[in-house]
C-alpha cells in the first residue's frame, strides 16, 4: 500500500526517546497513519505501543499498515480523554493536527481543493457539530470571531458577513465555502502565497473538533501519565498551538499555572519536570524539501523527573 502521510520530524524524535528499556510502553496519542509508531516498533523490539485515534478510518489505516500485532493497542477516542484514565507511559507522543490522507479524501470536508460535504469532523461517530452547522448556527460576529481567533484571518470580517448572504440558500460543500471566501477577498489577497480559503478552513476544523481546548486539556493528562523518568513529545503546525505547548510545559516545570495562579490539582505531588528542548526543534532543509507540509512543525519535549 502507499504510504500516504510522512511522519513529521521522525529523526528528532526517535533521537529524543532513545534509549528505549527493553518492555518499554509507550503512547502514540495521534496514530494517524501509524508512520511513527511503525518506527517505534523497529526500534525497540520488546516495546508496546497503545496507538490512539479519533478517527475511525485512521485507525483502519494504521491496522493496515502495522499488520497483525499485538504489540500495538489500538484505541479509539479522543487523546483528552483517553489520557485521562491511563497511566504508566516510558514516552508519549502528540502530532498534532491532520493527517495528509485527510487532505486528500474530499468526502471529509477538510480541503477546499477537493469539493465534498462540509463536515470537517474528525470523529464521525460522535456528537460533534459539523462545520456546515455551526456556520449556520452562530451569529455573523460569532463566525468572524472564530475565523480570526484561529485562523488569524485578516478578512475575517468581509468573510463572516459575505457567510451570512450566502447562508439562506445553505452552504452545503467544501467547494461552495471556498468559492464564497475567494469573492469575499480583496483581488490582491486572491492571488496570494496561499489559497485564500486555507485560514478559514483552518478555523473551522479547529473549532469543529475543539482542537486547543483539547490541547490544553491533554498536556497535564498526559505528564501525568508519565512514568518518571518518561518524555512527552509534541508536534504542533502553527502558533496558537505551539503558544500553548510552549506555556503549559513552562507551568508543569513551576506547577504553578501562569493563567489561573492556581496548583494544577489532577498531578501526584512531588512530580517534577523539565523541558528537553529550550527551543523547539523545526525540520531540517532536506525533510522540508521532501515533505512541505512539515515546513511549520515545532517539536517541544518535557521529561519527568525520577523519583529521589
Ligand atoms: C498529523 S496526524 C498523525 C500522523 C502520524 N504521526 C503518522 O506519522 O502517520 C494526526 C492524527 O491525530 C488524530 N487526532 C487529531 N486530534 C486528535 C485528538 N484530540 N484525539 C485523538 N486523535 C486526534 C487525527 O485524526 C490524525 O489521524
Amino acid at each position: 500500500m502507499a504510504v500516504e502521510h510522512d511522519p513529521v520530524l521522525l529523526r528528532p524524535v526517535e533521537d529524543l526517546f532513545l534509549p528505549l528499556q527493553p518492555g518499554s510502553v509507550l503512547c502514540d496519542a495521534t496514530l494517524g497513519a501509524g508512520g511513527h509508531t511503525a518506527r517505534f516498533l523497529e526500534l525497540c523490539t520488546t516495546c508496546s505501543i497503545v496507538g490512539i485515534d479519533a478517527d475511525t478510518r485512521m485507525l483502519d489505516q494504521a491496522r493496515r499498515r502495522l499488520g497483525a500485532t499485538k504489540r500495538v493497542e489500538f484505541v479509539h477516542g479522543w487523546f483528552d480523554e483517553v489520557l485521562a484514565n491511563r497511566r504508566g507511559f516510558d514516552r508519549i507522543l502528540i502530532d498534532l493536527g491532520i493527517s495528509m490522507v485527510h487532505l486528500r479524501e474530499g468526502n471529509r470536508g477538510f480541503s477546499f481543493l477537493e469539493d465534498g460535504p462540509l463536515d470537517m469532523r474528525l470523529d464521525a461517530t460522535g456528537p460533534d457539530e459539523t462545520a456546515e452547522e455551526l456556520i449556520q448556527q452562530w451569529s455573523e460576529s460569532e463566525i468572524a470571531d472564530t475565523i480570526y481567533r484561529y485562523g488569524e484571518e485578516r478578512y475575517s470580517r468581509r468573510i463572516a458577513a459575505a457567510i451570512v448572504r450566502e447562508r439562506p440558500g445553505g452552504i452545503r460543500t467544501t467547494g461552495a465555502l471556498a468559492e464564497i471566501i475567494r469573492r469575499a477577498v480583496p483581488p490582491p489577497y486572491r492571488r496570494g502565497r496561499i489559497h485564500p480559503a486555507t485560514r478559514t478552513f483552518q478555523a473551522l476544523r479547529i473549532a469543529v473538533n475543539r482542537e486547543l481546548e483539547r490541547l490544553e486539556r491533554v498536556i497535564p493528562r498526559a505528564a501525568r501519565a508519565l512514568n518518571p523518568g518518561g518524555r512527552l513529545a509534541i508536534i504542533s503546525f502553527h502558533s496558537l498551538e505551539d503558544r500553548i505547548v510552549k506555556h503549559r510545559f513552562r507551568d508543569l516545570c513551576g506547577s504553578v499555572s501562569s493563567t489561573t495562579g492556581e496548583k494544577e490539582p489532577i498531578l501526584e505531588s512531588g512530580d517534577r519536570f523539565r523541558i528537553v528542548t529550550r527551543k523547539p526543534i523545526v525540520p531540517d532543509e532536506s525533510e522540508t524539501r521532501e515533505n512541505p507540509a512539515s515546513r511549520s512543525a515545532k517539536l517541544r519535549v518535557l521529561e519527568k523527573a525520577e523519583k529521589g
